[in-house]
């Protein structure tokens, strides 16, 4: 069973929690991957790229052994035409035999493979071969460090746009590549309902309207019908309309009519012209193709804003550099039968919402072929051009309207109360065998047509079924929705029917039925929540009597196998419940006295094409990791050798400098020189040898053998930059001492004469005193030693230990001066505060002349900061 079920508990658990933490929005395009973080607290756009572009190419590739994203995966695609993957987004779920495959093989030169799952893996020059959801997954790994960078902190949420039309096979695909990175799914947003949310961010509705989301993306044209209008938001009175809420009327698609389809138009108009002129086939020959593919995407984009465009190939084949002009009435030629093509969508959605073009308020033009002209000029010719509106970001509203909705379901986010019902655009019926009446009886198939053709998404519908052994039912689309593509998606087993029945029935129910909860989730996936087994449990009481007399309530009606006609019938018996993901079976209405409905376990089978299961999704997140590993240790080792490569040179250059001037060679010895000299050369022979196949820790073993030999010179010359300064600093000591003791015991005489209290006592000063020869003995004794020390050995005593000894005395001399005055006799008081103010008075005066003598940028008494740096 049992992915549905873990994705399902997934779900349940994202409504019941709050999520914390960041949140990713990515809208993944065939060409382009916009991606927008929310972080509580930081200003929300749209996520960078290392070359600060505000999209990110959606291609991934290798050049030999690296790995490269976006723009640099796609540069390579002439040069290393097997191994630059763009256009992936044509590949999710597709079957191997289906048209969305021999429509990629018509714009890629990549090669194509079959999985065990009856979907596509990509094979690289070197052999190894890539599902298509592990090359996605790659590139929401890129995407996701460029978030966390951003957000300083882990990412783990995504939400991730889809188009509508995208079925449950491809919405599976999507989030098995999410699973594969290492994000978890916060939603999957179709991404016409995502650029409603970006519009009505900025906008309030006091009345309802109408407007068209037209989004000419790469891969596709797809238009959403949605209304906008105000409700109240939850726990406000109804009367304060302050949310805004988007429905979904009905949308309209065209698979493969979009950019990508413009550029292999183009793309043929060059080869064609080409094998023309050269009398020469190119068409199976991968580099000239990937040159051609990438050239037409370019003069697509300036035909878009000129009428004709160069197009410009260095060595394009047989060392022919190829240039030629194209018009932009050529390209439209070219493209002449796409052009019915454009507006049906807009035509097919207003259709399928039941609404008129006079209902519509404008039509929102988004995508990155909304700018190519001949669609704008159906669009136009279509709907009329007072209705065409581009005020939306045409390359960013679907990101920024994803992120915002994610941010919503995340509740930790103060945004705008924006409410979504999406609908799901295709006829989606459980289909099961009925019951067998009579053995050897040819088993019939039941259809029943749980969520038709705009159902909405987040509701869920119980069917009941009159079963007493375990049974299956298939999930399945009405027809095929993609030419290639199975109708039917997944199979759930309802197990331990009899056994639940016979205990029912032993608690005493009567009519005991099945009742499976099927869902059409927010995400738009279908599946069997749960079934259980109720029935009937008789009321003693009176009005249970009563009901008994009048008969049952007709509210719940059983499919009854033995009326049910294939495919109608049913339709009554599905009681579509609250849209609410309230998890509760309903209470029935007729089991008047209802006790505890015993639950079915279901177990899930993918008839057709499979999600990838868990252990799948495990190696190929394992195969990630290790590709991760890999560049990391990778980046570390050519860290490691740079590092080693310039400190020899470092070396070299100041074993060359002989000047006696230098401090490498003032601190150094002859000998010592030498040594170093021959580690740089032996060093230098080394890496000449091995230096391509070395690992990190001997590049790093180099390094630090050099530095044992350096390390002394080093530190000698760091020690003779020091001891001046430390020598200072321990004289300031020394001196302030001087002129507080003497100072003090002048005092100390007088109060004595005096009869006064003094502040201190001979004992303080004594002690002092005795700190201060201390001092003063240790310094003269070793400044003399160090005065004989040449620059080239090393030092007898470090500066540290000097500064550490007059702190010593610095400490000392700080607890007499902050000493509070001896509590004086009580008739002079008032000369005591004096005494106090005049011993913080002494405190300044003291800094003032010690900074004077130290110099300007060392410290000074007093400031502990500068005690610091010393
Ligand atoms: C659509 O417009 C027609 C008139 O063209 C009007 O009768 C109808 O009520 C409108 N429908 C909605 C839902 O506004
Ligand atoms: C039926 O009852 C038995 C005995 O109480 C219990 O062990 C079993 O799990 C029950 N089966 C179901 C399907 O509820
Ligand atoms: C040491 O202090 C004197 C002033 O007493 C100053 O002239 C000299 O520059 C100082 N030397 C250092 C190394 O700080
Ligand atoms: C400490 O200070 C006294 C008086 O200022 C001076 O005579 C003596 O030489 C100093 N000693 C050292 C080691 O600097
Ligand atoms: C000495 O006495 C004078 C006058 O009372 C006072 O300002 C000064 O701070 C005293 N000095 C010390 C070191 O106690």
């Amino acid at each position: 069973m049992t992915r549905l079920f873990l994705f399902l508990c997934l779900w349940l658990s994202l409504w019941s929690e709050n999520v914390l933490g960041s949140i990713l929005a990515i809208d993944y395009g065939a060409d382009f991957i916009k991606a927008s973080l929310m972080k509580p607290g930081q200003p929300f756009d749209v996520l960078l790229n290392r070359d600060s572009k505000r999209k990110i190419q959606s291609t991934v590739g290798w050049k030999k052994n690296d790995r490269l994203f976006g723009s640099d995966a796609a540069n390579i695609a002439g040069r290393f035409p097997l191994d630059s993957f763009s256009s992936l987004k044509f590949l999710q779920a597709a079957p191997y035999e289906s048209e969305a495959v021999s429509f990629y093989t018509s714009v890629s030169t990549a090669d194509v493979v079959k999985t065990e799952r009856g979907t596509v893996a990509l094979r690289r020059s070197d052999g190894t071969e890539w599902s298509v959801e592990e090359l996605i997954a790659m590139q929401f790994s890129y995407v996701r460090e460029l978030a966390e960078s951003v957000a300083g902190e882990k990412v783990y949420d995504v939400i991730v746009t889809v188009p509508p039309y995208y079925t449950q096979f491809e919405r599976d695909a999507v989030v098995d590549a999410i699973e594969i990175s290492g994000l978890r799914t916060l939603a999957l947003i179709n991404d016409g309902t995502a650029v409603a949310v970006n519009y009505a961010m900025t906008r309030s509705f006091p009345e309802p309207e109408y407007h068209i989301i037209f989004d000419a993306g790469a891969s596709s044209i797809r238009a959403t019908v949605v209304q906008f209008s105000s409700v109240a938001s939850e726990g406000k009175s109804k009367a304060s309309k302050d949310a805004t809420q988007i429905t979904v009327q009905g949308v309209g698609y065209d698979r493969y009519t979009g950019g990508t389809e413009l550029d292999r138009r183009l793309r043929d108009l060059m080869l064609n012209d080409f094998q023309k002129r050269y009398k020469r086939d190119i068409s199976t020959d991968k580099r000239a193709m990937a040159k051609l593919w990438k050239e037409a995407g370019r003069v697509k984009a300036i035909l878009s804003a000129n009428s004709d465009a160069m197009a410009t190939i260095e060595s394009l084949a047989f060392d022919i550099d190829y240039k030629a002009k194209f018009t932009r009435a050529e390209f439209e030629a070219a493209c002449k039968d796409l052009k019915t093509r454009y507006a049906v969508p807009i035509l097919e959605a207003l259709a399928h919402a039941g609404l008129k073009l006079d209902n519509i308020t404008s039509v929102i033009l988004t995508g990155g072929s909304s700018r190519t002209p001949m669609i704008q000029d159906a669009v136009r010719a279509a709907v009329g051009a007072s209705k065409i509106a581009q005020n939306v970001n045409a390359d960013e509203a679907a990101v920024l309207g994803a992120a915002l909705h994610g941010a919503g379901l995340s509740r930790q986010f103060k945004t705008k109360d924006i409410r979504i019902s999406d609908i799901g655009p295709y006829d989606i019926q459980v289909a099961y065998q009925a019951e067998a009446k009579n053995p050897g009886a040819r088993p019939r198939t039941i259809n029943t047509l749980v969520f038709p053709a705009g159902s909405k998404t987040g509701t869920k519908k119980t069917l009941t079924f009159k079963r007493q052994n375990d049974f299956s039912v298939k999930l399945a689309y009405k027809a095929s929705p993609a030419p290639g593509f199975p109708t039917e998606f997944l199979e759930a087993e309802i197990v331990g029917v009899s056994e639940a029945i016979q205990n029912i029935t032993e608690a005493g129910a009567t009519d005991p039925v099945v009742k499976a909860t099927v869902m059409l989730s927010e995400s738009g996936f279908a599946s069997v929540r749960d079934a259980v087994v109720t029935g009937e449990f008789k009321d003693e009481s009176i009005t249970g009597k009563l009901k008994d007399f009048f008969g049952k309530g007709s509210s719940s009606q059983s499919v009854d196998e033995t009326t049910a006609d294939v495919g109608t019938a049913e339709e009554e018996s599905t009681t579509v419940t609250s849209s609410s993901s309230s998890s509760a079976p309903e209470a029935s209405a007729t089991a008047v006295k209802a006790r505890e409905p015993i639950p079915l376990e279901i177990e899930v089978k993918f008839p057709t094409i499979s999600p990838m299961t868990v252990k799948e999704k495990r190696a190929g997140r394992d195969r990630l990791l290790a590709v991760d590993a890999e560049e990391t240790s990778k980046r570390k080792r050519e860290e490691a050798r740079n590092t080693l490569e310039s400190y020899i040179y470092k070396l070299r250059d100041l074993l060359e400098d002989e000047s006696s001037e230098a401090p490498f060679v003032k601190c150094s010895q002859t000998q010592e020189r030498k040594a170093i000299a021959e580690k740089v050369d032996e060093t230098l022979v080394w890496l000449q040898d091995h230096g391509e196949d070395a690992d990190t820790i001997e590049y790093i073993d180099k390094r630090t053998a050099l530095e044992s030999l350096e390390r002394p010179i080093v530190h000698r010359y760091k020690e003779i930059e020091e001891f001046p300064k430390a020598l200072n600093n321990s004289q300031m000591w020394n001196w302030s001492t001087r002129l507080f003791l003497t100072e003090a015991k002048m005092n100390l005489t007088k109060e004595l004469e005096e009869g006064t209290v003094g502040r201190y006592t001979k004992e303080e000063l004594d002690d002092l005193e005795k700190t201060l020869k201390d001092h003063e003995s240790w310094l003269n004794e070793w400044v003399e030693k160090q005065k004989k020390v040449k620059m080239n050995e090393d030092p007898v005593i470090l500066s540290s230990e000097m500064r550490a000894r007059a702190k010593v005395l610095e400490n000392h001399l700080q607890k007499l001066v902050k000493k509070r005055p001896a509590k004086p006799a009580k008739k002079s008081t008032s000369s005591s505060k004096s005494s106090t103010a005049a011993a913080a008075e002494q405190t300044d005066s003291e800094s003032a002349t010690a900074s004077g003598a130290e110099g300007s940028s060392t410290s000074i008494p007093h400031d502990e900061h500068g005690h610091d740096e010393l």
